[in-house]
């Protein structure tokens, strides 16, 4: 399975009856395992959690923690950009040079990096001092 028809599949599973606005994200590891996740909202709406997150949690219970490829797919206008806090989540397991692919479900898509989706990314490194 692609990593597109994988996030395809498990964004039917979202949960969003606020936003309405469904998500599904998979991210393959460097075992070649394809971990997905989805949007999971909740009534008290900051304690719902994005697709990315969900995935990148899929990954690390299954004992993995760095992941070589991922793809985002949403019923957007235009190719659906990781929220900020998501792009800190990719930078915690990827490196700055893996692919992201956003997609809409009509079939757009933009292929981008960590990198480019987080410049000035805060890492491990500037806690030399603490
Ligand atoms: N959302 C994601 O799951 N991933 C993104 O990259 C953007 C936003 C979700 C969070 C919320 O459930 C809904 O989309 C609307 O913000």
């Amino acid at each position: 399975m692609t990593l597109l028809a994988a996030a395809t599949a498990v964004r039917e599973n979202a949960y969003a009856p606020y936003s309405r606005f469904k998500v599904g994200a998979a991210i393959k590891g460097v075992s070649g395992t394809i971990y997905t996740g989805c949007n999971v909202e909740n009534v008290a709406y900051p304690e719902g959690t994005c697709a990315e997150a969900g995935a990148i949690a899929a990954m690390v219970a299954a004992g993995e923690t760095r992941l070589t490829e991922v793809c985002v797919i949403a019923d957007s206008p235009s190719p659906v950009p990781p929220c900020g806090g998501c792009r800190q989540k990719l930078a915690e397991f990827g490196d700055p040079s893996v692919v992201v692919t956003l997609c809409t479900t009509d079939g757009a898509t933009k292929v981008t990096s960590i990198a480019d989706l987080l410049p000035g990314v805060f890492t491990l490194a500037h806690m030399d001092r603490a």
